[in-house]
C-alpha cells in the first residue's frame, strides 16, 4: 500500500509499505476513507515534535472502516465506520482512569507521530476498543473527519477553562482549532466570545459563520486595550491560545483578567517565557496540553443534533494520490484555505 512518510531532511515522500496486520489482541485494522492534514503534522515535519520518529507514516486526523479486529475487540465490528481518536489509550492505567488519556502509560499521541498513522490506505489502531468511535448513520465520514483531533482539541481548550455562564472567552487564533474552540466555548455556556487573528480572511470566516461576538485584529487594534474595553476593564474570564506564536503566548496572559484561566492548546516550535515578575499578583491559572480526546461520542452526537458544525472547515477536497501537493498547499496557508478532505479509493 502507499504511505506518506516524513524524513529528517524535512521532506515528505509517498512510499510502499506492507498492509499492517494485527499485532496485539486489542488492535484493529481500518481502511481509511477520509483524512485531513493538521498543523501538528507540519510541526512534526519541521522537527519540532520531540516524540516523532522519522519515516513514520504521518496522519492522526482520519476516519475509516474496520476491516480486521484482534481477539479482545468486542464492541467494534468489522464493517463499522469509525472516527479515530488521535490519542491511543489503554483505558485502564492511572491516567486513563482520570480521563488524562494523552498521558496513558501505554499510549498518548502516537498515531502518525511514533507509530504509522492515517496518511496511508490502511492503519493499525492499538487499543481499538477505546480509540475508535462508531459514526452514527446520520453522519457521513466527511462530517466526522475532525472529531478525533481538532474538534476534540477545541473542546479540550474550552473545557480546560471551566467556563461559567456569564463568561467572556477570548480565543487567539482563528485557524481550524480556534474555530472549533469558539463553537465549543459557546456550547459550554460562554456568553461572549472574542476572536483574535492577524488574518482578515479568517476573521471574515468567524463573522460569516457567526462564531464570535467580536473580532479583533492585532495588526489594526491594540488587543489588550480592546479586550479591556469589551470586559468592563477587567480582561477576559477565559483565554484559549490556539495560534502558537511568541506574540500570542504573551497576548494570552495580558488579555486575561486577574484570576482567569489561560488554556494553551497551540503547539509552539520554540520555548516560551512566562514573565513572572510582570504577571505577579494577577493570579492566573495556566493550563496546557496535548488533547485528552475523551468526548468523541458526545461530539458526534452534537454534530448529529446540528449543535456543532465542522463542514465549513473543509475548503478543499482531493484524492490520496495527490497528498504531497495537498501538504504543499496546506503549508503555504493560502487565504481562505482551512482544511483538506483527502479521499481514499474505495
Ligand atoms: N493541543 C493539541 O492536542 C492540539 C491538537 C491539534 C492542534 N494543535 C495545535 O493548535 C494550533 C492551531 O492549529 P490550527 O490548525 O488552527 O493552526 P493554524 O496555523 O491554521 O491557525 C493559527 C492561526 O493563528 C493566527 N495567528 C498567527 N500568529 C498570530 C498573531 N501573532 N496574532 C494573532 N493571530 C495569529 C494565524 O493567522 C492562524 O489563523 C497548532 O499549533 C496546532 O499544532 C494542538
Ligand atoms: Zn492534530
Ligand atoms: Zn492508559
Amino acid at each position: 500500500m502507499k504511505a506518506l512518510i516524513w524524513k529528517e531532511n524535512k521532506e515528505i515522500e509517498l512510499v510502499e509499505k506492507p498492509i499492517p496486520q494485527i499485532q496485539d489482541e486489542r488492535d484493529a485494522i481500518i481502511k481509511v476513507t477520509y483524512a485531513s492534514i493538521c498543523t501538528s503534522d507540519l510541526h512534526i515535519i519541521n522537527g519540532a515534535v520531540p516524540n516523532a520518529i522519522p519515516n513514520t507514516t504521518l496522519g492522526h486526523e482520519f476516519v475509516g472502516t474496520v476491516i480486521k479486529t484482534g481477539s479482545k475487540i468486542k464492541n467494534i465490528k468489522i464493517g463499522t465506520r469509525v472516527c479515530v481518536n488521535c490519542e491511543t489509550f489503554c483505558g485502564e492505567c492511572f491516567f486513563c482512569q482520570k480521563g488524562y488519556i494523552n498521558n496513558c502509560i501505554k499510549g498518548g499521541w502516537k498515531l502518525g507521530c511514533s507509530i504509522d498513522g492515517g496518511h496511508a490506505e490502511y492503519v493499525r489502531i492499538p487499543f481499538a476498543d477505546t480509540g475508535l468511535t462508531p459514526i452514527p448513520n446520520e453522519i457521513s465520514d466527511k462530517n466526522a473527519l475532525f472529531v478525533g483531533d481538532i474538534l476534540s482539541s477545541g473542546y479540550f481548550g474550552a473545557e480546560l477553562c471551566e467556563i461559567k455562564q456569564k463568561d467572556t472567552t477570548a480565543i487567539i487564533g482563528c485557524g481550524p482549532v480556534g474555530l472549533c474552540a469558539m463553537q465549543c466555548a459557546k456550547f459550554l455556556g460562554s456568553k461572549k466570545i472574542i476572536a483574535i487573528d492577524t488574518n482578515p480572511e479568517r476573521l471574515d470566516i468567524v463573522k460569516k459563520y457567526n462564531l464570535a461576538d467580536y473580532t479583533l485584529n492585532p495588526l489594526t487594534t491594540d488587543i489588550e486595550q480592546s479586550v479591556k474595553a469589551l470586559t468592563n476593564h477587567f480582561g477576559a474570564d477565559n483565554v484559549i491560545e490556539a495560534a502558537g506564536s511568541t506574540d500570542t503566548f504573551q497576548t494570552a496572559w495580558k488579555i486575561a483578567r486577574p484570576n482567569a484561566t489561560v488554556a494553551i492548546v497551540a503547539m509552539y516550535e520554540s520555548p516560551q517565557t512566562l514573565p513572572l515578575p510582570q504577571m505577579y499578583g494577577k493570579n492566573l491559572t495556566f493550563k496546557t496540553g496535548g488533547v485528552d480526546a475523551i468526548h468523541c461520542q458526545k461530539l458526534l452526537h452534537l454534530i448529529k443534533e446540528k449543535k456543532i458544525n465542522t463542514d465549513f472547515l473543509i475548503t478543499g477536497e482531493t484524492q490520496f494520490e495527490n497528498i504531497i501537493e495537498a501538504y504543499k498547499l496546506f503549508q503555504n496557508k493560502p487565504d481562505n484555505f482551512l482544511k483538506w478532505a483527502i479521499k481514499y479509493k474505495k
